[in-house]
């Protein structure tokens, strides 16, 4: 079963557009099973604010009071979740969305609480969960909150539970869908990049950003052995012909495609 994951970045959520259910409804027809992970970084930005509640950032990460996780849940369960789920039913899909510490879904450890707050790193994924409802025809979206041993829910990096998530079901490919055609380097895009040159391009700027998470997940993903991970545009077709259109990331100075 040959599993894709995609992480639909909350950068292009409102921009998602035909060409891109075109390119999902193609990658069905050929056979692949899309699990999507969905962000939502404007959206909660919005309502913090709305709320007059600071946003902070440390390392590309949110940091989250419990007033804030409230909000998250909100906004990304509530919200982004639902709309996403929408426009997939407006498309003809059939979604199941999925707030990931349902069924433990998601399971996680805080990763600094004194530094960061209610922020995780993921430890499990209930995989039976997510192929329970491929097998019985949905596509899962999942928004990145996992259950703490606690009790607590935890905030996760929507990039970094997509890698997560695509490692746990031995995905063949992740794909990190965002408001960009893939990794520009001097205003081009690069149809390939190994780990060497990411790590040199975020030294020296030409990675900045929200792109810093996606490809560090990106690398994490193909180090545990997903076979193709890239970087591709919700507002143009990502998947036509069989040919797949974006940055391929490879560890190892290797592209698999
Ligand atoms: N070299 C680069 N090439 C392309 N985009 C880059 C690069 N360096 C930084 N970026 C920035 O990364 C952004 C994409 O990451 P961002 O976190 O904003 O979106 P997302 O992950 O799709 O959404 P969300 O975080 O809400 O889920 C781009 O819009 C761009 O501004
Ligand atoms: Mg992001």
């Amino acid at each position: 079963m040959e599993i894709i994951v995609l992480k639909c970045g909350g950068s292009v959520l409102e921009e998602l557009n035909d060409d891109f259910f075109d390119s999902l409804r193609e990658l069905i027809e050929n056979g692949h099973y899309p699990v999507i992970v969905h962000g939502g970084g404007p959206a909660i930005n919005s309502m913090l604010d709305l709320y007059e509640i600071p946003a902070n950032f440390k390392d590309g990460l949110r940091v989250t009071c419990e007033k804030t996780m409230g909000i998250v849940e909100m906004v990304l369960s509530g919200q982004t979740n639902r709309q996403l789920c929408g426009m997939l039913l407006k498309h003809g899909f059939n979604a199941l969305g999925i707030n990931g510490s349902d069924g433990l879904c998601l399971q996680a450890d805080y990763i600094d609480k004194s530094e960061l707050g209610y922020v995780g790193t993921i430890t499990n994924v209930n995989t039976n969960l997510i192929m329970m409802a491929i097998e019985n025809g949905y596509i899962p979206v999942i928004t990145p909150i996992a259950a703490a041993k606690d009790g607590f829910k935890l905030n996760i990096n929507g990039d970094y539970a997509a890698a997560s998530i695509a490692k746990a079901l031995n995905a063949d490919r992740c794909a990190f869908v965002t408001n960009v055609d893939g990794i520009l380097i001097n205003g081009e895009i690069v149809s390939e990049m190994t780990d060497r040159e990411i790590n040199t391009h975020i030294s020296n700027g030409n990675i900045y950003g929200g792109m810093v998470p996606k490809v560090n997940s990106a690398l994490t993903a193909t180090a545990a052995g997903v076979e193709t991970v890239m970087i591709i545009s919700g507002k143009k077709q990502f998947y036509k012909n069989k040919c797949w259109h974006g940055t391929a990331i490879a560890a190892k100075e290797r592209v698999l495609k």
